[in-house]
């Protein structure tokens, strides 16, 4: 017999501690329909081109292995790490680099793949720095669009979802290293310990 604790626990998300709501804002399922629909609008523009999939470590991952599989063709991929956030919720506004690419960009066709943009500060890094190495091409789809936060004046060419300034996890997206695993794109807020709830 479930014992009302163990009932509860059964809806609390992995990795979620006590004073913090977890409230799904896009589901898995939303994902991905607009996810496949992304990886067509790419292959409509790049129809019978290798296309070099940059993915933003660590966040893209899921994002980034998902188009691949709906984008079918000749696909390559690889990773740059650079940050931007220190723990927790506070951009710090400097971006850094980490990890740089393995491979050159020169005369391929890139597709820089972001979770999400927000004040831009990132992308705007990113694109300078992959610009100087002469791409064939070099576009951009991010999964989430905070364009409410955004400084720098940078545009993805193929966008997810567009969400209002509110703190995600899930898909990739991490609080403190935790939830990237969640098939969901969740809100997660701060509340008082012991209130702990999840709102499907
Ligand atoms: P930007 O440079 O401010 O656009 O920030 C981009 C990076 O900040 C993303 O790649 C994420 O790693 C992180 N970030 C921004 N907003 C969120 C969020 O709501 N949840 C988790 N990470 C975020």
């Amino acid at each position: 017999m479930p014992t009302k604790a163990t009932k509860r626990n059964a809806r609390v998300k992995p990795g979620q501690r006590e004073e913090e709501t977890l409230r799904v804002l896009i589901s898995h399922q939303r994902i991905r329909e607009r996810v496949r629909h992304m990886a067509q609008e790419i292959r409509r523009d790049f129809p019978n081109e290798p296309v070099h999939l940059v993915g933003v470590l660590k966040g893209s991952v899921l994002f980034l292995a998902d188009l691949a599989r709906e984008l079918g063709g000749e696909v390559s991929f690889d990773f740059i790490s650079v940050s931007s956030y220190g723990k927790g919720m506070d951009s710090t506004g400097e971006v850094k680099m980490n990890k740089d690419l393995d491979v050159s960009i020169e005369g391929r066709s890139v597709l820089v793949v972001e979770d999400i943009l927000d004040t831009g500060l990132t992308l705007k890094y990113l694109l300078r720095l992959f610009e100087e190495r002469k791409p064939k091409h070099l576009r951009v789809a991010v999964l989430l669009d905070k364009v409410e936060r955004r400084i720098a004046d940078v545009k993805a060419d193929y966008t997810g979802f567009v969400i209002p300034n509110e703190f995600v996890v899930g898909y990739g997206l991490d609080y403190d290293e935790r939830y990237r695993n969640l098939p969901d794109v969740c809100v997660v807020r701060l509340g008082p310990r012991g209130k702990t709830k999840i709102e499907a």
